[in-house]
């Protein structure tokens, strides 16, 4: 056999047939590469050095993002329980034309202002003051005259530094009257008789009609309602340690975390607001 040359002038077709089983082969051993290493299917070989590298990339961003997305579930989680799904009596008298998401004019602070009708009534921000009457800040809730919490969000898991998980889901900060020792609600509620005749006939009214009517249920609402800066300051109108928020909480909520914010909330005019407007 020595002597006899190498056959060079294999058919073209050999190489090509010879390409597809190596890049079969190829295929195949990442295919078990990964399935030892990373997926959830395999032995994870890898994934603990995975989660270390992910780690120390945390960053202060994201968790601001995944916080709010974490508030974004409780928006929804308040949800299934709002106002509008109790009897007339406990419902506030808005909820006949507003819906639960009522901003939809600014495209900055929509999302924003919704995001707290979760967490406040409307009069807490749209109320208009009246220089005779004092108001407070409470914890209102319609089902319990005297609620003792703890509220959504007043503060934060010490394991997990998420908020608390709460089962009062459905009080809400509002704003009373304080007369004497008394506080009086200043929500209207569906049961009230005008609330009800203007159900009876709203069918009948034309658009005209109807928005003289809506004049009569916004008699002691202003058009805008509180901007941020009132509430997120140190001179915020909120007592929060009245209205049982832990210290870390109100610090928090006093100089709130714009830096996180801005990357979700990019066409939000807050940076514009903590400069002082
Ligand atoms: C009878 C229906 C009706 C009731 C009840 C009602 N509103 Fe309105 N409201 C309207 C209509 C209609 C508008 C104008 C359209 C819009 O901006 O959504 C309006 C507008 C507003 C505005 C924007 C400013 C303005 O005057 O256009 C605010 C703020 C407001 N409502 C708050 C409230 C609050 C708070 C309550 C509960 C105390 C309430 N509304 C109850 C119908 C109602
Ligand atoms: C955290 C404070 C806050 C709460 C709570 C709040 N609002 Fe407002 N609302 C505002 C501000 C601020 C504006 C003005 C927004 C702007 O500049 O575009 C406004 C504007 C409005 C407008 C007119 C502009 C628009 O976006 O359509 C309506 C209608 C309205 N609010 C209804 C309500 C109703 C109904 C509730 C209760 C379910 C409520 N608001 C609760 C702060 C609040
Ligand atoms: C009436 C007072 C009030 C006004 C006005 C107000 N906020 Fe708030 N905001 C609060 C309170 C109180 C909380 C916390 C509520 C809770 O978790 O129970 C909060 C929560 C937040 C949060 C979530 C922070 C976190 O760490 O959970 C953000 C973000 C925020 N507000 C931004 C804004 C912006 C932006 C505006 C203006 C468009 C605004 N707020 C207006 C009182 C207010």
């Amino acid at each position: 056999m020595s002597g006899r040359p190498k056959r060079l002038n294999h058919p073209k077709s050999v190489y090509v047939v010879g390409l597809v089983f190596k890049i079969i082969t190829l295929t195949v051993i990442i295919a078990v590469l990964y399935h030892l290493t990373l997926s959830h299917h395999g032995p994870n070989l890898l994934t603990p050095l995975k989660t270390k590298i992910e780690e120390k990339q945390k960053s202060e961003i994201m968790e601001e993002v995944q916080h709010l997305e974490e508030l974004e579930v409780h928006r929804h989680f308040h949800n299934i329980a709002p106002f509008p799904e109790m009897p007339e009596n406990l419902r506030p008298v808005c909820f006949i034309c507003h819906s639960d998401y009522p901003h939809s004019k600014s495209k900055k602070v929509r999302a924003m202002l919704n995001m707290h009708t979760q967490f406040f009534t409307c009069e807490a921000c749209h109320l208009e003051e009246d220089p005779g009457l004092k108001v407070v800040f409470n914890w209102y809730n319609p089902q319990d005259e005297n609620p003792k919490g703890p509220f959504f969000g007043t503060d934060y898991d010490s394991e997990t530094g998420n908020l608390i998980t709460v089962t009062d889901k459905l009080s809400k900060i509002s704003v009373f009257y304080k007369k004497g020792d008394k506080l009086e609600s200043t929500i209207q509620m569906q049961d009230a008789p005008i609330a009800i005749d203007y159900m009876k006939i709203r069918d009948k009214l034309t658009p005209d009609q109807r928005d003289n009517v809506k004049k009569k249920f916004h008699v002691r609402i202003k058009p805008k309602g509180h901007e941020c800066k009132k509430c997120h300051d140190r001179n915020s109108i909120l007592d929060f340690r009245k209205l049982s928020f832990s210290d870390n909480r109100r610090v928090d909520l006093e100089q709130l975390n714009i830096t996180g914010m801005i990357t979700k909330y990019e066409m939000f005019y807050l940076p514009n607001l903590f400069q002082g407007e």
